[in-house]
């Protein structure tokens, strides 16, 4: 391979990750394999309980591995301790003591390891300068701003000199005007510092604005990896593009497609008969600024996918309005179609990595039917 056209190194690589909590329960973590390219924004998105946090803790050394490999820059790290592996961990709502100044905050770890205060004090204090936080280094967490906090948060995980920052929520508990300042902040520091950092998210927004990679999960496994614009442009599944949102799912005859709910169109029923499109009624009319969303039933569709949305701009709405109970026909161009996949299944039979089981097939509809 040439050297312009090779891959950055990986700075994280996850080979057939397993996590199994008790025996005879499904894998949290079903042997999943990632790269996470040295110096980028990895978001792990998914729904409550998919196994987000249990992967971001294996990595961190804060939950063993059942089975498989984690690997740091090519160094396997699987079974380190915590503080050995070159990652740090920034918690949800930051978890600073508040007892503490936001100097003493970020020093604790140093302490911890014996470091003269006069040391741990410098240090603490080169890394607040950092994060323009140094004129505040007194101040208790209760005397700081949310942002101001969230960057003492970053100088103490950075302490340690990680070279993998992992977030797991860090944003959730924070009121939405406020996470949407923090995460463009979270943004700048990962370019500035160019570490690589791998947040947790269940949230696909917050997924979307931050991360160069999106990992998006489900119930233990990856359903897809890419950027953001890949992702929501090309969802790989129905189980994607209804977690992403702002996509319809439509079942054809040779399978199913995705289709932007701004790339859905609609126009009135004129009645005519061998009237192109799909035909639906109008369920629901919401104003929201720029756009207006357009809830509908198709008709003789299966009611799990018989609901839709058309997004219409303002000025296309007040063009040619739709009420609620209006007769339309839904359309779309070849073009705006995404043909779906089935999505990840889960690797029956290689379970941690051991031997075949002769009851995979049983196990993996067990697993489906979960
Ligand atoms: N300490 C634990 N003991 C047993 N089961 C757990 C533990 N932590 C998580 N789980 C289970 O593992 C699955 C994945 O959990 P988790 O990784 O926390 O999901 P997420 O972070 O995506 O919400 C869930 O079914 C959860 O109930
Ligand atoms: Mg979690």
């Amino acid at each position: 391979m040439d050297a312009v056209t090779a891959p950055p190194p990986a700075a994280v690589e996850i080979v057939a990750l397993s996590k199994r909590y008790a025996a005879g329960t499904p894998p949290a973590v079903d042997q999943i394999d990632l790269r996470i390219a040295s110096g980028s924004y990895c978001c792990l998105l998914g729904p409550s309980g998919c196994g987000k946090s249990t992967t971001l803790r294996m990595v961190a050394g804060h939950e063993s591995a059942s089975g498989g490999d984690i690997l740091l820059d090519n160094r396997n790290i699987t079974n380190l301790p915590a503080a050995a592996r070159g990652t740090a961990m920034m918690f949800q709502s930051f978890a600073l003591f508040p007892h503490l100044s936001a100097l003493d905050n970020v020093a604790f770890s140093l302490k911890m390891k014996g470091i003269s205060k006069s040391e741990r004090h410098k240090r603490a204090g080169n890394l607040l300068e950092r994060v323009a936080m140094g004129h505040l280094a007194e101040r208790k967490p209760g005397e700081l701003s949310g942002g101001q906090q969230q960057r003492v948060a970053l100088a103490r995980a950075l302490i340690t000199e990680p070279r993998v920052l992992l977030l797991d929520e860090p944003l959730s508990a924070l009121d939405p005007f406020l996470r949407i300042q923090m995460r463009a902040e979270l943004r700048r520091w990962q370019k500035e510092l160019g570490l690589t950092f791998i947040h947790v998210t269940h949230s696909q927004e917050e997924a979307m604005a931050l991360a160069d990679t999106m990992v998006v999960m489900n119930n233990g496994l990856i359903e897809q990896v890419g950027s953001p614009h890949q992702v929501y442009n090309h969802p790989a599944s129905e189980f994607v593009a209804r977690f992403m949102g702002g996509h319809n799912v439509f079942a054809l005859n040779d399978g199913l497609v995705a289709v932007r709910n701004d790339h859905t169109r609609i126009s009135p029923a004129t009645g005519a008969a061998g009237e192109p499109g799909i035909p639906a009624h109008v369920t629901d009319v919401e104003y929201q600024g720029t756009y207006v969303l357009l809830g509908l039933r198709l008709t003789g569709v299966r009611p799990e996918r018989s609901g839709i949305s058309v997004l219409l701009s303002e000025k296309d709405f007040a063009v040619r309005s739709y009420a609620v109970g209006e007769s339309v026909r839904i359309s779309w161009a070849e073009l705006d179609a995404r043909t779906l996949g089935p999505g990840a299944t889960r690797p029956a039979g290689r379970s941690n990595g051991g031997p075949p089981s002769r009851n995979a097939p049983l196990a993996a509809l067990a697993a489906m039917a979960a």
